[in-house]
């Protein structure tokens, strides 16, 4: 369970990190791992509190794919798009989930249960497709190894 977003809880996190220009990315990070994404609030506090502007933040949270600007559903499903999954079926994995969650990639199911991200290499090469739901990595997932994960993880 993420955090829920107040001025104090980033303004310790954005010291912790490191109350820098040079550490946009790595508090951009941070608030993601806390918070889940980055609120236009949150642009607005860290761009005050680096003395940057807010279109300077929202370039870099717009340059990255993990830095989600919506509230994550209550599990974080991410399929992996590099080259080791690719071959062996990833893209054909990514559409049965798009399909069965009725979740595009980036999005958040309608009742905030399941958001379905790309992730691009989760070290887990060996056992392509690899995802990863919430913390936990799993490989040589297939379209019904996918089912029973969600179904075990709706349960
Ligand atoms: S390419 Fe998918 S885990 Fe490395």
């Amino acid at each position: 369970m993420k955090a829920t977003y107040d001025n104090a809880a980033a303004h310790k996190l954005i010291g912790e990190v490191g109350a820098a220009p040079e550490m946009l990315v790595q508090i951009l990070n941070a608030f993601v791992e806390k918070f889940s994404y980055i609120s236009e609030e949150a642009v607005r506090q860290i761009a005050q509190e680096l003395n940057l502007s807010r279109a300077d933040v929202h370039g870099v949270v717009s340059f990255y794919h993990d830095h989600r600007t919506e509230p994550a559903g209550k599990r974080l499903i991410k399929i992996c798009q590099a080259e080791s999954c690719q071959a062996m079926g990833s893209q054909a994995l990514t559409a049965h989930a798009v399909e069965s969650l009725g979740v595009g990639l980036h999005e958040t199911s309608e009742d905030g249960e399941v958001t379905l991200e790309p992730v691009y290499c989760l070290g887990n090469c060996a056992c392509s497709p690899a995802i990863m739901i919430d913390d936990r990595v799993y490989g040589r997932v297939d379209a019904k190894r996918l089912d029973d994960l969600v179904a075990a993880m709706r349960n």
